[in-house]
């Protein structure tokens, strides 16, 4: 039988502070998730979901310049299956077009097939922006067969996209938006 969706009266999500970073670190070694970098940026970047009984599940986002790196995506064995990273996935969508970010990435070796549903698209590592590059996930904790994805908030990261593919294929001195045309 499929398990019982939780509803929001079940669990609560708030914003996590730094006193929260030890019961997280404990959370992402219980899933064998990375813990390179976390305290680096660990704060109300982060949502946590709680029940009466404590800390069920997590997802956080790392800030670099316009883009973010949604990292740290768990939730206890107990309560998986039943909406609770759909909901903190969602809320930190949510805040990451309320702060204008234009594109939110990820990495993963575990759920490649579970961010499409939030409209993740996997693409290149090649056209992950500097920043994103710069990042201990990217740079060293995830392995090079880790799938990278990228969502969409803002048109500006299609801007980007196309320079860096530009780059990509060798054509840098063609950009921006300045694909030679015939003349008629
Ligand atoms: C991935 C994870 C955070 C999802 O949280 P969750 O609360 O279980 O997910 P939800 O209840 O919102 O969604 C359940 C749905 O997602 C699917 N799903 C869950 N985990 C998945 C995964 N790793 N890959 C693909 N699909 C997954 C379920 O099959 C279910 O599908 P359905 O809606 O078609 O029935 C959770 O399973 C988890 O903690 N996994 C271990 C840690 C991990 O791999 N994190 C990802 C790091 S990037």
């Amino acid at each position: 039988m499929a398990p019982e969706p939780a509803t929001m009266s079940d669990f609560t999500i708030r914003a996590a502070g730094p006193q929260d970073s030890s019961a997280v670190e404990e959370m992402l070694r219980g899933a064998e998730l990375p813990l390179d970098g976390l305290r680096d940026q660990f704060g109300d970047s982060y949502a946590l979901a709680e029940t009466d009984t404590g800390l069920i599940g997590v997802v956080g986002i790392e800030l670099y310049g316009d883009y973010g790196l949604l990292r740290s995506a768990v939730v206890l064995p107990e309560w998986r299956g039943k909406g609770v990273g759909e909901a903190l996935t969602r809320d930190r969508i949510d805040w990451s077009r309320r702060r204008g970010l234009h594109a939110l990435y990820l990495l993963t070796t575990t759920a490649a097939e579970y961010f499409p549903r939030f409209g993740f698209m996997a693409v290149d590592r090649g056209l992950a922006p500097n920043g994103i590059r710069s990042s201990r996930e990217f740079s060293e904790a995830c392995p090079s067969s880790a799938a990278f994805m990228m969502l969409v908030l803002r048109e500006e990261a299609f801007t980007s996209l196309t320079e860096e593919v530009a780059i990509m294929l060798g054509a840098r001195d063609r950009v921006p938006g300045d694909i030679p045309r015939s003349k008629a």
